[in-house]
């Protein structure tokens, strides 16, 4: 009995370091969803309170994105989504953008050789054919429960009635404004000045909804959109065609799943890079006491970085479409090949990532792309990341149609060795071909603890996706931080090239950097950007739910 009670005060410890966070976040009894924006979420949720399914939800907030968010929501780009249904099936969906039919290998190489500034990136040059409306529309036609009506009048409302301008919205569009301008000529919707509190009305798009309401798919990628899309894109100088937008059809992907200690991972696989990245970067992790080190301590950190480093580079040497290069994932994600990849590391010194691979390239970081999360009542969960590349995209903007174009072409690498706006250098796996997707680092991820929904996350962030997604959920599991928590924690990413590691503005100390250089980690001090903005549900033990909607945007969770 006495040791007992001399042994109590390290039992209760014990029990508490088991205990799951107590929540921070919003919490629901019954269903959530976490987007970009409070009217993309709220239009979600009021589905799936109307008895819709995850899916019904994800058809209506995505098209209710691509009216409240232009920044990344979209029917100009594309996207992946990876879902879990309550009877524990499995799936993802390819939505992702494709070179047109008249894309080659050189189309962004001069005479010499040499990469042409912009083409890529800006103005029609740098779109691939768009694959929102297929992906939505496939999901909606295999899963999809209400009338199609309920899904898309919200959004189709939402355009007409217009879109107050938030705070970050304004300061976003005037740093844009010159570039609207440059594409688009001076006449063009966004060369106006927009203040927070204005209201945005998108009438032509709400048009375009409407087609697609009618028509379904075709309403898109045929007939009167079509026709005008593909016309205004050869008028500014690009290369879809009719034939590239009838053509499109979205693919089911078997998604990557792996376990790391007891969870099961289930993300998404290529033409995506996200799964096989954290499969690798959490498999190279595993052996070690990762929650005893603590939360952003020099040995996580160093730890987290050296994993990232051998995986990123094989991301950009291995990957690319599936449908068009073999990629030897049974060998790149077995248990012999990740645990020989980290044979050389050691927490007394940095790995040079000259000596993991060669390389030497410039990091432009930004948050384009968004991310949303849904569970619904019966415990159907949706992971879902879109994107139009840049913020805006290519600053294309269809006037009579309503949306910006995506610069997705700039995801394929234009020549091996270069550096695209990432500062992602690829290899001939993601070399340009006609038909082909682009490699992407989107990573819209499912969690799985004891056989049961344990987490839905993800986040934009370009090349810093992958590390985003990862850390929130060894934030969650082997931080034991609340879902809100998790989203909210400062955040560091290293993607092999450049050979430095960069900091978000707070929450990392001086100390703590000059112990990571002593050891010969580049630290980048000039740029200490935000990475990522992560939007996730937990599920509470007792079936709760817990949203983590990213502090660092306008992102908003809504449930009931
Ligand atoms: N365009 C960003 C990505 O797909 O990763």
């Amino acid at each position: 009995m006495r040791k007992l009670i001399l042994l109590l005060p390290f039992l209760l410890l014990l029990n508490c370091k088991e205990q799951p966070a107590l929540p921070t976040g919003l919490v629901t009894e019954n269903a959530m969803v976490v987007s970009a924006r409070v009217e993309a979420s709220q239009i979600g949720s009021a589905i799936l309170e109307k008895g819709g399914n995850a899916f019904d939800a994800m058809v209506a907030i995505e098209m209710a994105l691509a009216v409240a968010y232009p920044f990344a929501g979209n029917l100009g780009g594309g996207g992946f989504m990876v879902y879990r249904k309550n009877n524990g099936d499995v799936g993802g969906i390819d939505y992702r953008e494709k070179a047109p039919l008249s894309a080659h290998k050189d189309m962004y190489l001069d005479s010499l050789g040499n990469v042409v500034p912009d083409l890529s990136t800006k103005g029609a040059t740098a779109s691939g054919v768009p694959g929102t409306v297929a992906g939505v529309m496939e999901v909606y036609k295999k899963f999809g429960s209400l009338p199609l009506a309920d899904l898309l009048s919200p959004a189709i409302k939402l355009a007409q009635r217009g879109v107050l301008v938030t705070e970050k919205q304004a300061k976003r569009l005037e740093s844009y404004r010159e570039n609207f301008i440059e594409v688009n000529g001076d006449s063009t919707k966004f060369a106006a000045l927009f203040k927070q509190g204005d209201t945005i009305k998108y009438p032509a798009l709400a048009k375009t909804l409407q087609k697609i309401l009618e028509k379904g798919k075709d309403g898109f990628y045929k007939g009167e959109v079509a026709e005008k899309l593909a016309a205004f894109m050869q008028e500014k100088g690009g290369y879809i065609t009719e034939e590239d937008l009838a053509k499109y059809e979205a693919k089911w992907r078997q998604p990557i799943i792996f376990n790391y200690k007891d969870l099961r991972i289930i993300s998404m696989s290529p033409p995506s890079s996200g799964g096989v990245t954290i499969n690798q970067i959490l498999k190279m992790m595993e052996p070690y006491e990762v929650s005893d080190y603590g939360h952003n301590s020099a040995k996580t950190i160093q730890l987290f970085t050296e994993a990232s480093r051998r995986a990123y580079a094989d991301r950009n040497y291995y990957l690319g479409d599936p449908d068009f290069v073999d990629i030897p994932l049974d060998v790149i994600l077995s248990d012999s090949y990740l645990k020989d990849r980290m044979q050389n590391f050691s927490f007394d010194k940095a790995t040079l990532s000259s000596d993991v691979e060669r390389g030497n390239v410039e990091i432009v970081e930004s948050m384009e792309t968004t991310h949303y999360s849904i569970v619904d009542s019966n415990g159907n969960a949706i992971s879902a990341t879109i994107t139009l590349n840049g913020g805006y995209g290519s600053k294309l903007y269809v006037e009579e149609l309503g949306f910006f174009m995506n610069n997705e072409m700039d995801d394929f690498s234009s020549k091996p060795g270069v550096p695209n706006m990432f500062g992602l250098i690829g290899a001939d796996a993601n070399s340009i071909a006609a038909e082909k997707r682009m490699l992407s680092s989107m990573t819209p991820t499912i969690v799985e603890k004891d056989g049961k929904l344990y987490m839905v996350v993800g986040t934009p962030g370009g090349s810093t996706i992958i590390t985003a997604v990862t850390q929130t959920i060894l934030n969650v599991y082997e931080f034991n931080l609340s879902m809100q928590d998790a989203v909210n924690a400062p955040r560091f990413h290293h993607q092999w090239l450049p050979d430095v590691v960069i900091f978000e503005p707070e929450g990392f100390s001086t100390t703590l950097k000059d112990e990571l250089k002593s050891k010969g980690y580049i630290i980048n001090e000039e740029r200490t950007p935000i990475i990522g903005k992560v939007d996730a549900i937990r599920v509470l033990s007792d079936g709760r739910l817990e949203g983590g909607a990213d502090k660092r945007g306008d992102d908003t969770a809504v449930g009931f």
